[in-house]
């Protein structure tokens, strides 16, 4: 019987173990997590979302403070078209949070960067363009465009000395995204050196409107796959979505896929940045207990938690100290969502906000819930400790479940 371990995932001569853990941000998915990816052999994803933040939680700078008081004159004010990242600065806590991610790095895996289009930053051609360079210039193994098409991003780093040596991929949910995507990238002579087809039962935000359930994953990569035969291109392709144990990785293997990339089990890693009492919201979920909701202001439906604080929170809006929800006129939908509530109730006391969340925020502590649809499936990852709650698990102990794991059957922990 096949495991994940009978295959490699090949970029030229380098050969790693298929497996590749998604990006999860606001630092989910922690550098820890991603470097112990890398030296079980597999591919970790750290992420560039929020990065200044990131970076003074890491390293103590205080990049947040800086912007913070530079635009506080701002705070009451709902156009926020004046706020605007210091581009500089944003290379700066790119390179260190990247910079210091590789320099940690060990064994023959590797770490790569998952970047969001949708972090519009007020800026958004501007903004992408300083983190995807700056990432590259920093040493990351390799850069995963998420969130948006990115129809132009391969040409905002095309400049870069590493454009062609460093590995970049691109999530899409649909053989028409891809068309797109290399249709318009045709004229930079370099094709993605992977593309990861995700489908609807991933966790954070999804490609898909809110009819999810009609598509699935193993068609989806079919049609790809189909397409880039037709045209003739060899792309490596990852399967990702819902893949749980090491046979259902294996049963992709089977089918054509390169690798997998897999989030949710290690949502329940030590090494993951969800604070412990949210691995045990984890953990304790039911199938019921998640949703696929509209209430981040990107616009993609997102699933979650049905108890995350997120939903229904009437915060004021922080822009001036994050603001990366921005669009490039200073808009992001919770905003306007706030002001009609404000609008409501004027005192501005206990307004709760339905529609849209202040994702920045309430991702950055760790508020919003957000989880693939195998959630409720975690506790039977684990074993129950004598106090009732949920033991957490090692990076290294899932990593090798999925690698060596047959017939449906998961490892639990010593
Ligand atoms: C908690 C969580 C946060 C996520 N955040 C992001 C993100 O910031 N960017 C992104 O492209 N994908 C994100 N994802 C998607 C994963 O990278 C991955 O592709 C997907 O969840 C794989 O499916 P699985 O969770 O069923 O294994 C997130 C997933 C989870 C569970």
């Amino acid at each position: 019987m096949k495991r994940v371990d009978d295959f490699r995932l090949r970029f030229g001569r380098k050969e790693l173990v298929p497996i590749i853990v998604g990006g999860m941000g606001v630092d989910i998915s922690t550098a820890e997590l991603a470097i112990e990816a890398a030296r079980l052999g597999g591919i970790g994803h750290i992420s560039d979302a929020m990065v200044q933040d990131v970076s003074d939680r890491r390293f103590d700078t205080s990049f947040v403070k800086e912007k913070t008081k530079l635009y506080k004159h701002n705070i009451d004010n709902s156009d926020k078209s004046v706020v605007q990242f210091d581009l500089a600065r944003l290379a700066e806590a790119t390179k260190l949070h990247v910079g210091q991610t590789m320099e940690a790095k060990r064994g023959e895996g590797l770490v790569f960067l998952n970047c969001m289009e949708k972090l519009t930053m007020n800026s958004p051609r501007d903004t992408l363009q300083v983190r995807l360079n700056s990432a590259l210039e920093a040493g990351i193994d390799g850069i995963t465009l998420s969130a948006g098409l990115h129809l132009g991003s391969f040409g905002l780093m095309a400049d870069q000395p590493r454009f062609r040596d460093a590995k970049l991929g691109i999530i899409v949910s649909s053989v028409r995204a891809l068309q797109i995507f290399l249709r318009k990238n045709a004229r930079l002579n370099r094709l993605p050196d992977y593309v990861v087809v995700e489908g609807p039962l991933a966790g954070g935000h999804l490609g898909f409107g809110l009819d999810w359930d009609r598509y699935d994953l193993a068609t989806i990569l079919a049609e790809i796959s189909q397409y880039l035969k037709t045209e003739k291109l060899d792309i490596p392709l990852i399967a990702a979505g819902g893949i749980f144990t090491g046979s259902d990785a294996t049963a992709f293997l089977e089918n054509g896929a390169a690798a997998v990339q897999v989030a949710t089990r290690f949502t329940v890693a030590q090494e993951c940045g969800l604070p412990a009492k949210v691995k045990q919201e984890y953990f304790r979920a039911s199938e019921e207990d998640i949703v696929v909701n509209t209430i981040s202001p990107t616009g993609y439906p997102m699933r979650m938690l049905r108890s995350t604080p997120a939903i229904g929170s009437g915060i004021r809006p922080n822009c001036e100290a994050y603001g990366y929800l921005l669009d490039g006129n200073g808009n992001c939908a919770y905003i306007n969502a706030y002001n009609q509530q404000i609008a409501l109730h004027p005192d501005g006391k206990n307004i709760s906000v339905m529609d849209k969340t202040c994702l920045c925020t309430h991702m950055r502590n760790y508020n919003c819930w957000t989880c693939g649809s195998t959630t409720y499936r975690l506790k039977d990852t684990t074993r129950r400790l004598p106090d009732g709650s949920y033991q957490v698990l090692t990076t290294e102990h899932i990593f090798r479940d999925y690698q060596f794991g047959v017939d449906q059957q998961v490892a639990l922990p010593e």
